[in-house]
């Protein structure tokens, strides 16, 4: 008898990219390339080039000399590199390869600056399918090891993802549709390793451990990147659900799945309104990570709640979306995917720290059944919603999962996480995330983790007079109001579903969740993960005074 399957069966999350990152004193034997970073604004005599074979660091030094690499920032250079060398960094080291990456001037290098850097080396080896490269430090090895390599790991592991597992390759023949129109072979080619060495104080324990933790935290972003990418067909609702149990399983994480009936039963008329068009129902997932017991019998732990908007595919609604770009819509679940990617790098870690993951998700799909701008419903927390335009969904959804978490749950600090409207994408464009929110602290707390990470945010007011624009005539607020601050009316329209005394931050990821515009070290038109590596620095660093 075949093995019962399930609908998230076919959606399988492989080390994307496959990339083994080690520290190693030298190099004997045969490498595919040799990587190294270079300035833009160093004397060639003073470059650092220690233990490059001598031939091989003549053909550099004339390359530099013929201006034909400047090293400007994510700026690249290939070249073969000729015959065997022998050299320090190794015994006997056989180079096939020089790949030379730009980090610009010496004084404006930053972290985002190294993981771009990174970026463009693993893409260069990705797309040769090299097995082995060596990374040389070059210049940056006078600066500080430990940042330099887990930010070079880490730009490495963001800029090697690659969404590709529906093209085909010339190998495999007959792929169809199943009877749900699910392409029937997501399945990825046999993955093959990739490994950098990067050569360095291999000794040194505590970098180490450093570098593998930025690894797993950026493979977890992957993950959550691989969620977001794929198509409204085969992530339905249903098939969230089951990712996030798989996930569940494998992290012994705590899960309860509220479906569509308990929704109703609860009350939740937002989540249940918003569902109601699509032949895949709504649920509310919860997922409960604890930290492993410690000796000492702490006192009671801080609870952090992350809440992500997860719409699996948004046609708007009866209020539809014109058909230009619509596609994009397939992203709306951005939010819900960064949830999972921080609860999975919370359990690799592991965190010390008491988190809580909640995912409202949902299809907003056209329907006879769908629900009507003028519609009025009742949400978890009494109040009474005019849905003015069926295309605000995120909200409708994010209110009853915010009101419940903080009823279940009474979170320390509350994080939601959405792609909820056009206006940021239109204010901030794909560089800043808005944030708003009730408490400066934690305000502070993320704006400053997202400055380690490179996920910035900028902080939109959320002032009284603004709650005019939520006046409905009808019933208590509207989900949607005037052509005017809708950023803002969004994050009033949550504020409202909160208890008071809750610390809350609103991140409208809409603008930078999946940029069209290839930035540094993510590509261009696949999500990017937005959210997994800024809350898990905030959650490293900055717990709940
Ligand atoms: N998912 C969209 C927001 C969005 C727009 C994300 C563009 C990414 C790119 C959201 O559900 C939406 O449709 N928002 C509307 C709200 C409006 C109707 C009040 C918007 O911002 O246009
Ligand atoms: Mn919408
Ligand atoms: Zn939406």
């Amino acid at each position: 008898m075949p093995a019962r399957t399930r609908p998230g069966d076919a959606v399988v999350f492989h080390e994307n990219p496959p990339l083994r990152l080690s520290i190693v004193p030298a190099a004997t034997g045969r490498a595919d390339a040799i990587v190294i970073p270079l300035f833009s604004d160093q004397r060639a005599d003073a470059i650092d080039l220690g233990g490059v074979p001598a031939e091989q660091r003549r053909l550099i030094l004339s390359t530099l000399a013929l201006g034909d690499f400047k090293g400007k920032e994510g700026e690249t250079y290939a070249m073969g590199a000729g015959a065997m060398g022998t050299g320090p960094l190794a015994g006997e080291v056989e180079i096939r390869r020089i790949f030379l990456v730009g980090l610009g001037k010496r004084e404006s290098l930053d972290a985002d600056v190294v993981r771009w850097a990174g970026a463009r080396a693993c893409q260069y080896a990705r797309k040769r399918e090299l097995s082995r490269v060596l990374i040389h430090p070059g210049s940056l090895a006078k600066l500080n090891w430990s940042d330099f390599a887990a930010d070079f790991a880490e730009g490495a592991i963001l800029g090697g993802f690659a969404f590709k597992d529906y093209q085909s390759t010339s190998d495999e023949s007959d792929r169809g549709d199943d009877q749900n129109n699910r392409p029937t072979s997501a399945q990825p080619k046999p993955v093959k390793m990739m490994r950098f060495e990067l050569i360095g104080p291999a000794d040194d324990q505590s970098l180490r451990e450093k570098v593998s933790r930025r690894s797993a935290i950026a493979q977890a972003a992957n993950y959550a990147r691989f969620i977001a990418c794929q198509p409204g067909n085969v992530v339905t609702p249903a098939v969230m659900v089951d990712l996030a149990r798989k996930l569940a399983r494998q992290c012994g994480l705590k899960i309860t799945v509220l479906d569509a009936r308990a929704a109703r039963r609860l009350g939740m008329g937002g989540l249940c309104a918003v569902g109601r068009g699509s032949m895949h129902p709504p649920s509310l997932i919860l997922l409960e990570y604890a930290p492993p017991k410690t000796g000492r019998g702490a006192g009671r732990q801080k609870t952090v709640a992350v809440v992500g908007k997860a719409v699996t595919f948004d046609t708007g609604g009866i209020s539809i979306k014109p058909a230009a770009d619509m596609g994009a819509m397939k992203y709306d679940k951005c939010g819900g995917a960064a949830v999972l990617g921080i609860m999975r790098a919370a359990t690799t870690l592991p965190l010390n720290q008491r988190l809580i993951g909640v995912i409202p998700v949902v299809e907003n799909a056209v329907d006879a059944r769908s629900c009507r701008p003028g519609d009025i419903v009742r949400m978890y927390n009494g109040k009474t919603v005019e849905i003015s335009n069926t295309d605000a969904e995120g909200r409708l959804i994010l209110a009853d999962a915010l009101a419940y978490t903080c009823e279940k749950f009474h979170p320390d600090a509350l994080i939601d996480m959405a792609t909820l409207t056009g206006g940021v994408v239109v204010a901030l464009g794909g560089v800043y995330a808005g944030l708003m929110g009730n408490d400066d602290q934690l305000a502070a707390d993320l704006i400053a983790a997202g400055q380690q990470t490179g996920e910035w945010l900028w902080r939109l007011p959320l002032h009284e007079r603004y709650k005019k624009l939520l006046e409905s005539p009808h019933a208590d607020i509207q989900n949607s109001g005037a052509r005017e601050a809708h950023p803002i009316q969004g994050g009033m329209f949550l504020r409202e579903f909160l208890p008071t005394g809750t610390a809350w931050a609103h991140l409208d990821i809409a603008g930078v969740a999946h940029p069209k515009k290839e930035h540094r070290y993510w590509i261009a038109d696949t999500a990017n993960g937005f959210g997994v590596r800024l809350v898990t620095q905030y959650l490293l660093g900055n717990l709940p005074k």
